[in-house]
């Protein structure tokens, strides 16, 4: 059985960059280290480098610009991010969302580079078209429960279950379920949905202990995941 995916956005959060954002990242490497699950944490791009020497884990960017070598000020290409050690990128954020031409450009590059996509989607009818491009997982978030404590695996299991079924459409995509997600129990229902994992970012950035809330994700991400051997 595959391992569940944990990936874990630091966006901007006091604590998700300098001697703070080292901090966490070691709590959290320490844990993918002891279950042995992978835990993907997507950072600032000024953490990127640092954290990748330091770090075993895949450290992930929080968005690429779709554009080439060249004139653009302030873009953050995916050579650079590959350069800086970066695994992948997320892309498409409801914070951060781009257009349907740049995600397929984005997603492109990406792998022609050898790095890994997940794609955010805010809504379940776009996980077919948005899977299509071939990035290496969809991340379902509807944004009115992202960073409210409450969970899509309760509030709205029917946006996972639904975007499951978008997912098999297309064959070798994985689909990760986030927004609102708090507690083990919230990790445990979004995989006993169908989803191949969690996206999660204020209930591990915003705790004085983030380690156990991981832990906790982990361990209930173990025992969804055997349940359905
Ligand atoms: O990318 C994951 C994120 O948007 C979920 O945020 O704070 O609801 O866990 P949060």
């Amino acid at each position: 059985m595959k391992p569940p995916i944990i990936l874990i956005n630091y966006k901007a959060y006091e604590n998700s960059y300098g001697e703070k954002g080292v901090e966490i990242s070691k709590k959290i490497e320490k844990v993918s280290k002891d279950y042995g699950v992978p835990i993907i944490i997507s950072v600032p791009a000024t953490m990127i480098y640092k954290l990748s020497q330091i770090l075993e884990i895949p450290v992930y960017a929080q968005h690429v610009d779709a554009l080439r070598h060249g004139a653009h000020t302030g873009a953050i290409l995916p050579e650079m991010i590959k350069d800086a050690g970066a695994k992948g990128s997320l892309l498409n954020h409801s914070e951060r969302k781009i257009r349907l031409d740049e995600i397929h450009e984005a997603v492109t590059r990406i792998r022609d580079l050898g790095l890994e996509s997940v794609v955010c989607a805010d809504s379940y009818e776009l996980v077919h078209p948005l899977a299509l491009l071939r990035p290496n997982a969809i991340l379902i978030e509807p944004p009115e429960l992202i960073g409210s404590g409450r969970a899509v695996s309760k509030e709205k299991p029917e946006v996972i279950t639904r975007a499951v079924n978008e997912i098999k459409k297309v064959e070798g995509v994985y689909l990760i379920a986030g927004a609102g997600i708090t507690t083990g129990e919230d990790v445990y229902k979004a995989i006993e949905l169908g989803a191949d994992g969690i996206g999660v970012a204020s209930a591990v950035m915003k705790s004085s202990t983030p380690e156990k809330i991981v832990e906790d994700f982990v361990i209930n991400a173990l025992k969804a995941i055997d349940k359905k051997k």
